[in-house]
This record gives structure tokens, sequence and C-alpha cells, in this order.
């Protein structure tokens, strides 16, 4: 349709275009410009999401502002990317310094930055080596990938042979290979064929793994802490020292996602710290940038790392000097504001409170540090519960139909945490 339009014509246009879909000015209870936003983007974009309808222009530690003025608590935290608050003044200069000296050389040549990002990040978390990538399936599907390679080179499994076990309802993205391991229809139905060699257990169930683990084909076996996206799924006390145990005595790798619940959202660095072990393949994504910019990594041993060789793996932006910059700060950030003994603290009094509402509403509360849920009575439903939170100026989400997360920003303060507290007890008894 351009085609025929010089670039003047074309800026006129879409100048012409945005007047036409500019929102007039309004009172702040007016929501004509929230009402354009959802329309623009439901005539725009593709339907894969199904948001909640509040239009966000501005955020800031544990708030957020829609386009009319109104001001949220963000109890979502971009499903645990803004750990440390929104726009985080030390990521947001280390993303605009950075931004002006050098952006992206891909890794067909050696940066200044990327080596000094390694060396920080596999001492934090005491790994060897680093492979960074963007997004947190990348990495997922990185440690895939590592562990296959494992399989192969080291544990000597016949070509092509190899099985990574899974625990059902995980949730690791929206990849092919992702929804070839999810046993959600709405995750994977209508997208196959699927990737083979990977197999379900239940989640939590030892007795389950032990069983897989015998077949000499398995290479690994990949699990959250806490299933987050399931509804977050809260293991036993002892599951993830017993994984260990059994992968080491399988010869398995373990695979611990910590996209979401790592980076101190759980009250610990990461959700594997409260049974002190430690996965073959840690995966990080989300606040890995303070919900900057996307970066994720995999973190292992040579052992296990050094079975990739140049060129087999990699991307154009994975280790970006932005990304790195941007990473060191973030870390930088929960280390300095002890993010995760904050979480630890505000968690647990979001807990005790929630748990005084009546049970005919909540009939389940449950989570670690701040990464929570909330079960919503049947009788209730979940959506329009977030509707009238988000009325009283509190965002969340449902997951599953009945269950809302709540996980705010872990910089948030005690009074802040109280009157978020009393916006979702008021909407709750008033339900
Ligand atoms: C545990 C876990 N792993 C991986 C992912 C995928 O991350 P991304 O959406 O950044 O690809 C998610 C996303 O919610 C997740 O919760």
């Amino acid at each position: 349709m351009f085609a025929k339009l010089t670039t003047r014509g074309i800026a006129s246009r879409l100048s012409s275009m945005a007047q036409k879909t500019q929102p007039k000015e309004t009172s702040t209870t007016d929501t004509s410009r929230s009402e354009a936003v959802f329309a623009r983007e439901k005539k725009y974009g593709a339907h894969n999401y199904h948001p909640l309808p509040v239009a966000l222009s501005r955020g800031e530690g544990v708030h957020v502002w829609d386009v009319e003025g109104k001001r949220y608590y963000d109890y979502l935290s971009a499903y645990s990317a803004v750990n440390q608050g929104h726009c985080h003044p030390k990521i947001i200069r280390a993303l605009t310094e950075q931004s002006q000296k050098l952006a992206l050389t891909s890794r067909a040549f050696y940066s200044d930055v990327l080596g000094e990002y390694e060396e920080y990040i596999t001492k934090f978390f005491g790994y060897d080596k680093v492979l960074p990538m963007n997004t947190g399936v990348e990495g997922c599907e990185t440690a895939c990938k590592l562990a296959r390679k494992w399989g192969y080179v080291k544990k000597q499994i016949p070509e092509n042979k190899a099985k990574i076990i899974f625990a059902r309802n995980n949730f690791w993205g929206r990849t092919l290979a992702a929804i070839s391991a999810s046993n959600d229809p709405s995750s994977y139905e209508g997208f196959g064929p699927y990737m083979p060699g990977f197999e379900l257990i239940d989640y939590n169930n030892l007795a389950a793994l032990e069983q897989a683990l015998q077949d000499p084909t398995v290479c690994a076996f990949m699990v959250e802490p806490i299933q987050g996206e399931a509804g977050v799924i809260v293991p036993d006390e002892g599951y993830l020292r017993k994984v260990r145990e059994l992968c080491t005595k399988h010869n398995v790798l373990w695979i611990g996602d910590e996209v979401q619940t790592g980076l101190a959202r759980t009250g610990r660095m990461l959700a594997v710290d409260y049974e002190e072990v430690r996965p073959d393949i840690l995966i990080l994504g989300k606040a890995l940038s303070g919900g900057i910019y996307p970066v994720s990594a995999a973190l292992c041993n040579d052992e296990v790392m050094l079975c990739i060789k140049p060129g087999e793996h990699g991307s154009t932006y994975g280790g970006n000097p932005l990304g790195c910059r941007v990473a060191i700060a973030a870390l930088e950030v929960l280390q300095e504001e002890r993010l995760a003994e904050n979480a630890f603290k505000m968690g647990q009094l979001l807990r005790t409170e929630l748990s005084k509402l009546p049970k005919d509403v909540v009939s389940v509360v449950r989570g670690k540090g701040l990464l929570n849920a909330i079960v919503i009575n049947a009788k209730y439903d979940a959506w329009e519960v977030c509707l009238k939170l988000r009325d009283n100026g509190l965002l969340a989400k449902p997951t599953h139909g009945d269950i809302i997360r709540f996980a705010p920003p872990l910089v948030i303060t005690e009074a802040q945490m109280l009157e978020s507290i009393d916006i979702i007890k008021k909407t709750i008894l008033n339900m």
C-alpha cells in the first residue's frame, strides 16, 4: 500500500493516521485514552494475548501509571522480570551510558564488555562458564541443547536417542521445543508435530523421577524449583535436594529453570538456595536485566559447556555489550539493595495478612518470598477480582482461571506493602 508513496508522503500519511487515532485531552475519570489504546492494539496486533484492560504509560519502582494518569501497584512485575522495580535508575544509567558507546557487535568480534560480564556472572553464581542469550525460552532451549550434546559426547548416548525429562505443568515459553514439553493444550494444540525425546513426569514426585532416570538414554531432567505459570506450585521441602541426589546417582544433568524463581524473587538469590543445592545447568532470564532489556543465560561447568564448539550455537544479540552492562547493573542492584532479604520479609507479611481473608473467597494462599498466589473460590470469578483490584489501584492477572499471582517488585517497602494489602482486603471483602 505504501509502495507508491514518497518518504514525505509516508510521513504525512503516518502523521495524519496518528492524529486520527490520537485521543483528545481528558479528565482522569474519562477512559477514552485507554479505550483508544485497546482499540488500536486490537486492530493492528495479533490476538495472541488477553490483557487486563489497563493501558500503561509510565513506571517507577513498585508503581505504574495508566494513560489517564491513574497510579497502580504492579503486583505482576512483568512476570517477575521487574524484580528491581520499574526503571531502576542504576540500570537505566547503565543502559544509557553503554548505548552511547557500543550497543551490538554480534559474536563475530570481541567486545570490551562481554568478558567482564561473563567473569562477573560466573563468579556471582559459582559456575565455570556462561552462555549468554536474550529471552528465557532461549536460555531453556540452550540448556536442552547443552544437555543433549553432553549426552552424546560424555554419556555416550546413541545418536539421536537422548531424552530430556520435564515435570508436568511446566512452562518455559512458546517456541516449538517449549510447547513440545507442555501438557497444556492451549500451549501445544494445533502446532504439531512436536519435538521428539521429551518426556513428562509428575512434579514433586520423586518415585516417578527415580523410575524415569533408570533409562540410560536420559541426559537431563529440567524443572522449576517452584512452578510459576502453573500457579505458584511449591514442591515439598526436600524435593530439590532429592532431585540433586537422584540426578547425580543416575548420571543425568539437572537443569534448574530459575527464569521466574531466580534473582531474589523467592526470598533467596536462587530458589534452589533454600535447599543448598545446585543444578548442573542454571537458566536465568527476566530479572537478569531488571525488565530493561531481554537478557538470559545458561550457566554450567566446563564438563558440560565445552561440549558445544564454535559455530554450534549462538544468537546475534546474545552477549551484546548493552545487555551485558544492563545485566551487571541488575545483579548489583539485587545485592546492594538486599532484595532477597526484603522479598523474604515482605512475602511473610503478605501471606500472613492474606491468610486472614475469608476462606469462602480466598481458599488458598501459597508462595515463597514475593512469588505468591491465591486461589479464588469457584463461586467467584478471578478475572472479576482482578478487574476490581485494578479499579482499586492494584494490577494482578489470573492464571488457570481461579489463581491470582501476587508478585510485586522486590523493592516494595513495608508501608507500600501494607497499603497494597489494604487494597486487596478491601477488594476481596467487597466481592
Ligand atoms: C520458568 C520459566 N521459564 C522460561 C520462561 C520463558 O521466558 P521468556 O518469556 O522470557 O521467553 C518463563 C516465562 O514465563 C518461565 O516462567
